[in-house]
């Protein structure tokens, strides 16, 4: 397999948003790739498309070489996400709510509980979810991302809003995953910091189009001004990646 995500000519658009429009890209088996532009770029409608959770209006899409249309209990297999806000149920505990995931994939308390440790919340493991910290509730979110080990991780905006501390909790978790090279991801994040120690490759967007993909070492080489990818957004567009 050459590519694991291979995205060609895709357009999505609700009413007269055209939220993407017109994006090709292919993602190797465990590269990391970390997806950044502006609130309203098309990020989060790329990536939901990705996952098989939205259709595009043109263009094609295939994971692991298949489309989603006539594979899609296959490529659930493949497939762990986490989406922009995580729901859990509140009167579940940690142990509980991962077991409930697991049933999904006919899995067993002991992969519950390697997953619990993988993501270092085993001493929460009897704590309802609702007492966790937002660093805790993410950790967790990744775990039952990863119960079925998944060939495709894709993370929309994982440490939004968390402490410093909190955030460097899951880029360990993410570094140790990278280094198994047996996933590859897409992350998408408002941290340049966390993109550039996570990620081989960075693609940025802005109002539903690529503008640049590539190592930052060599997007920074192209605009030989920019020190930074902000900086490198503002050569581009003339507006800054975040406010
Ligand atoms: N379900 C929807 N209905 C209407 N407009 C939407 C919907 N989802 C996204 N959009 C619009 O599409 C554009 C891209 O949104 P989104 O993909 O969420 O961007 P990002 O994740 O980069 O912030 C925005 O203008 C957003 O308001
Ligand atoms: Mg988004």
């Amino acid at each position: 397999m050459d590519y694991i995500v291979e995205v060609s000519g895709v357009k999505k658009s609700f009413k007269d948003v055209h939220a993407v429009k017109g994006v090709d890209l292919a993602i190797k088996p465990g590269e990391f790739v970390g997806l950044l532009g502006p609130n309203g770029a098309g990020k989060t409608t790329l990536v939901e498309m990705i996952e098989g959770l939205q259709l595009p209006d043109e263009g094609v899409i295939k994971v692991a070489g298949k489309t989603w249309k006539t594979n899609q209990t296959e490529l659930h297999k493949l497939i762990g996400l986490s989406l922009q806000e995580t729901k859990f149920v509140d009167r579940l505990t940690v142990f509980e709510t991962t077991q409930l995931f697991a049933s999904f994939y006919n899995l067993g308390t002991n992969r519950v509980n390697e997953v619990i440790e993988l993501v270092e919340l085993q001493e929460k493991k009897k704590a309802y979810v609702n007492n966790l910290s937002g660093g805790q509730r993410q950790r967790l979110a990744m775990g039952i991302a990863l119960l079925n080990k998944p060939l495709i991780l894709l993370l929309d905006e994982p440490t939004t809003g968390l402490d410093p501390h909190a955030r460097r909790g899951i880029w360990t978790l993410l570094k140790n995953l990278k280094d198994e090279k047996n996933t590859s991801l897409i992350l998408t994040t408002h941290y340049m910091d966390e993109a550039e120690f996570l990620c081989d490759r960075i693609i940025i967007m802005d109002q539903g189009n690529i503008l640049a993909d590539n190592t930052l070492e060599n997007l920074l080489h192209t605009y030989d001004s920019a020190r930074n990818l902000d900086e490198l957004f503002i050569n581009m567009t003339g507006r800054h990646l975040y406010d």
